[in-house]
């Protein structure tokens, strides 16, 4: 008997994709059937999209029950994995999540900064109806595509891969588009041969939280840089990617984006700069301000108190705020193959409002409120 293909809340397709006769079968990894299909994954076949522009957006974490109940209840075990970010759940499936667990978990994720779940029975079709209910998913400027899933960004490495720098530098993703991804999704399936003997070893990612790291500086230099702006560019990106692979789906584009920014479930102050994609502060004298960006760059890189470095193990899925945390995957693997799959849905444009506070001071002033 034929089984019938589970109904899921995937987007529209875009009406020009490439290949449009390959279609992702259901339970299967898009690294296999793109390929037995006769195609290059991640595919590069070049194809146009509008240029984006604002869009309203709501954050699921705002119908959360602020004590998460819904879901830290529903699973067999919370660990926070350090005192500043990071926690992992046990016991539950994201696919059987309810619309409120949902919920729980974008406010938990836009706590915690990352929350990680291990063993999901999660195939790309869920994946991407998962991702897609806490916004408009992202397709990629330039990267490598499934055909015909074009919201899934395909992180892969293996004997070809001859730069990994990019990945090794600390970023947030695509801060350069005008409503850069908040919660993000990365299912790990296929994981590194690369320790001693051909043991599963390599491929950590690592992630800093920026409300810590903002808290941690002083009040005069939170004061100074509440006062500014930084341009981030995804020019430098898609210059790469024509002289590579020739593949460039929108404009490329350069945001304004304040250089501290709120986060609208928790209203706490986070750090919105990053190495791979801001480039200059508006209004400083370039030298003046790209040493403001080293030195806060450098706080991300060492400041070990405020990272948690996660161990992948197959088909591990971590959840992070994009807005809220900074990451780097530990490119320590090379000739072996690492894949995984991310989905990111866009979050709103950031801000910064005046009344917002840093993460602690908020949790001081509710501590007292409470007394
Ligand atoms: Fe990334």
């Amino acid at each position: 008997m034929p089984v019938s293909e589970p109904q899921l809340a995937l987007p529209e397709r875009p009406p020009n994709l490439p290949h449009p006769e390959y279609q992702t079968p259901h339970g299967v990894s898009p690294l296999q059937s793109v390929r037995a299909a006769g195609l290059q994954y991640p595919n590069y076949t070049p194809f146009k999209l509008p240029n984006l522009t604002e869009k309203p957006f709501t954050d699921r974490g705002l119908s959360a029950d602020p004590t998460k109940s819904r879901l830290l209840q529903a699973a067999t075990a919370v660990t926070h994995l350090t005192p500043e970010i990071g926690t992992e759940l046990a016991g539950l499936q994201l696919k059987d999540l309810t619309d409120e667990q949902k919920d729980d978990l974008a406010r938990l994720v836009a706590e915690r900064g990352v929350v990680f779940f291990r063993d999901q029975d999660l195939d790309v079709h869920q994946q991407i109806a998962f991702g897609a209910y806490f916004g408009d998913l992202h397709i990629h400027q330039m990267a490598g595509i499934i055909p015909d899933l074009p919201w899934v960004h395909p992180i892969y490495k293996d004997e070809t891969a001859v730069n990994g720098r990019s990945h090794q530098i600390w970023h947030s993703d695509v801060s350069y588009e005008i409503q850069p991804p908040g919660l993000t999704l990365l299912k790990m399936d296929t994981l590194p041969n690369a320790g001693p003997e051909g043991g599963l070893a390599g491929g950590d990612t690592i992630w800093a939280s920026g409300y810590a790291l903002y808290e941690s500086l002083s009040p005069t230099l939170r004061s100074f840089l509440e006062t500014l702006e930084a341009k981030h560019s995804g020019l430098e990106q898609a210059e790469k990617a024509l002289r590579t692979n020739g593949c460039l789906r929108r404009d490329p584009i350069e945001t304004i984006h304040p250089v501290v920014r709120t986060h609208p479930v928790t209203k706490w102050k986070t750090l919105y700069v990053n190495e791979n994609f801001t480039k200059e502060i508006i209004g400083l004298e370039k030298r003046i301000g790209d040493g403001i960006l080293d030195a806060l760059y450098r706080t991300v890189a060492e400041g070990y108190e405020f990272q948690v470095r996660w161990k992948w193990t197959k088909n591990a899925v971590a959840i992070w705020d994009n807005r809220a945390t900074f990451h780097t995957g530990i490119f320590d693997y090379f000739p072996h193959l690492r894949h995984g799959l991310r989905v990111a849905p866009q979050a709103e444009k950031p801000y910064l409002d005046p009344e917002s506070k840093t993460r602690k001071e908020a949790l001081q002033q509710e501590t007292g409120k409470n007394k």
